[in-house]
């Protein structure tokens, strides 16, 4: 059970709500068209490029790129959790959220806080009794009161010591399962998650524990094991260490962002306690929002390798449209083989504080990460990487700072700011062009089907999600034996449409929202929204899916023919091969 409020009172919530009123009740909309428009609430603007799709139940804003749901928005606008969102949304339409439990949500979460409390507990006196995991743990440069602060501990070995001890009856397994402390199998028997790990707690900002994070002690995989996302746990927005950082300090003038558990534990242990860890994931706007609310100041520490930087893309690209005058955003690159634990650890407090001073401004890594992919001695290369600036300069709400980069780039690409800024067309709304759907068509004739196809599976998606009911009569088994990216997440989102024949494209990302790919899915409606009334989607679906079938045999093909030419083949493959020609 992921969730206490069930699947099909959400599908049902988000198929009747009217996003419209929801939105319309907190900003000023006006209509356009088929759709609602307005100034942007997360970001300023002065051009109204924020726009509220009725009939898909969803919002996206084409200048800084917020989008989502009618349960989304009231998270993001009023920070409500998701639940919180669900009553709320729930209640404005005066209905009940039922409970897969019957007894009152406030205390049953209560119940589940107090629970993940006393396994921490537990598990930090499963630590000082068990002396290979001291061992491991003033190994890795922690010392005891560190641990303590911490809340650092163990999980014995053995598939059920969780389970026996806080899982004596139905209702206290129910608990666990709720918390993800435990796993069902098949048979409806359960066996603890975390075995033999060294035990890190997740706290929210009130200091509750709401899920963990546990290192084997050797080699084994996964190195790290985290809490499932559950109704306490979203990955997504919380940052560990951050409720630890806040006790330690009176007020917080900058905070650190590392990537793991361990460079947060070993920064604090070195007296640098204003670092925090994202758990795993890239670092999101939420994440971003969090921060900003308790300091103008925030650096990134990365690795200097290439995950490093590209992780640190990514953050770069979810905090433009956060810049605001005021707020400091800077990005520090460890040495090669170097992360904040194992430096911090080698050269001290000093070393470490030195490195972050040398941080570089935003403006500046931005600048040399595209410098990086052109040729800055030509005409061509430097008009290139204004080309490719334009993009990210346009999610920068307008205002001083804007104004600032514009000038960096300028320098770069020896312009005057003027000039550039002519040159990229700036304005508030950014770049507001939509593909369309024939845009596939064009470039199929001169691509190889090979190099077209993770466009075609995005393509579908899209469609998928624009149009759910577009996939009624598709054949999913056509999809059989693509070993695609994306193929998958295709194949079970038109499984999903197709078992709900009146979901909207809401529905189907709130389906999809504590997996993965929620939040690259709610990007795709918001990119590519088909705009021709007469555009026939399942027409197009239908020839898509052809086309991946297509590819998929001739891939079989060559694979085939391939084999033959080194190795030959077995006589079920030559039977194969002969049928598929
Ligand atoms: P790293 O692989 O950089 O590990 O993962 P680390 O923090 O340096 O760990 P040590 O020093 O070897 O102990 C960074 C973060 O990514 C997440 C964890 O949050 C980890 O802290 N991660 C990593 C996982 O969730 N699972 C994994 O298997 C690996
Ligand atoms: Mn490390």
């Amino acid at each position: 059970m992921a969730g206490l409020i069930p699947q099909d009172f959400i599908d049902d919530l988000i198929a009747r709500a009217d996003i419209t009123e929801v939105v319309g009740r907190r900003v000023q909309l006006k209509k356009a068209g088929r759709e609602f428009k307005a100034c942007c609430p997360f970001h300023d603007e002065k051009t109204p490029s924020f726009t509220v799709s009725p009939g898909k139940g969803f919002y996206h804003c084409f200048g800084c790129g917020a989008h989502g749901t009618a349960i989304g928005f009231l998270m993001e606008f009023d920070h409500m959790s998701f639940v919180e969102a669900i009553e709320s949304l729930a209640a404005s339409m005066g209905v009940d959220v039922p409970r897969s439990e019957s007894d009152k949500p406030a205390r049953r979460y209560d119940e589940l806080f107090s629970l993940l409390d006393s396994v921490a507990r537990h598990w930090q006196n499963c630590l000082k009794e068990t002396p290979t995991a001291v061992e491991y743990v003033k190994q890795r440069g922690i010392d005891g009161s560190t641990a303590k602060r911490f809340g650092i501990g163990y999980a014995p070995d053995g598939w059920s010591n969780v389970l026996d001890k806080f899982g004596k009856s139905d209702e206290a397994t129910e608990k666990l399962l709720a918390t993800g402390l435990i796993i069902r199998k098949d048979n409806g028997q359960h066996y603890d998650r975390f075995r033999d790990r060294i035990m890190f707690p997740i706290r929210d900002a009130r200091g509750r524990t709401i899920g963990f994070g546990g290192r084997t002690l050797g080699d084994g995989e996964p190195k790290y094991l985290n809490s499932p996302e559950t109704v306490l746990f979203h990955k997504g927005r919380e940052l560990y260490g951050l409720y630890e950082a806040r006790q330690a300090l009176r007020s917080i003038e900058q905070l650190v962002v590392v990537e793991g558990y361990m460079d947060a534990v070993a920064l604090a242990r070195h007296g640098i306690d204003f670092a925090v860890a994202t758990l795993g994931t890239a670092t999101t706007p939420e994440h971003l929002n969090r921060l900003f609310r308790l300091t103008e100041n925030v650096c990134f520490a990365f690795d200097g390798d290439r995950a490093g930087r590209k992780a640190a893309w990514r953050a770069l690209e979810n905090a433009l449209p956060l810049i605001r005058e005021g707020r400091q955003i800077r990005f520090m690159f460890l040495p090669e083989g170097h992360d904040p634990d194992s430096y911090v650890n080698e050269f001290g407090t000093d070393e470490f504080l030195e490195a972050l001073d040398g941080g570089v401004a935003l403006s500046e890594f931005l600048i040399q990460e595209l410098a990086s992919q052109v040729d800055m001695d030509t005409i061509d290369g430097r008009a290139r990487l204004a080309e490719l600036a334009r993009p990210l300069v346009n999610k920068v709400p307008a205002g001083v700072y804007r104004e600032l980069l514009l000038e960096s780039l300028a320098d770069a690409v020896g312009l005057t700011a003027a000039k550039l800024e002519k040159m990229l067309g700036t304005g508030a709304s950014g770049d507001k062009r939509i593909q369309k759907p024939g845009a596939l068509q064009r470039s199929r004739g001169r691509k190889s089907f090979s190099a077209v196809q993770p466009s075609v599976i995005r393509h579908s998606i899209t469609l998928v999600l624009n149009e759910p009911q577009s996939c009624l009569k598709l054949d999913v088994e056509k999809l059989a034996g693509l070993n695609r990216p994306g193929a998958e997440l295709l194949r079970s989102l038109i499984e999903t449409a197709q078992a709900e024949p009146n979901i909207t494209t809401a529905g189907i990302l709130e389906r999809y929202r504590h997996h993965d790919e929620g939040r690259h899915l709610g990007k795709l409606v918001a990119s590519e929204v088909p705009l021709e009334e007469e555009f026939d989607a399942a027409a197009e679906l239908a020839e898509c899916l052809e086309q991946l079938a297509l590819a998929s045999r001739k891939a079989r093909i060559d694979f085939l023919i391939e084999k033959q030419r080194v190795s030959g083949l077995s006589d079920d493959e030559k039977s194969e091969l002969r049928a598929l020609h």
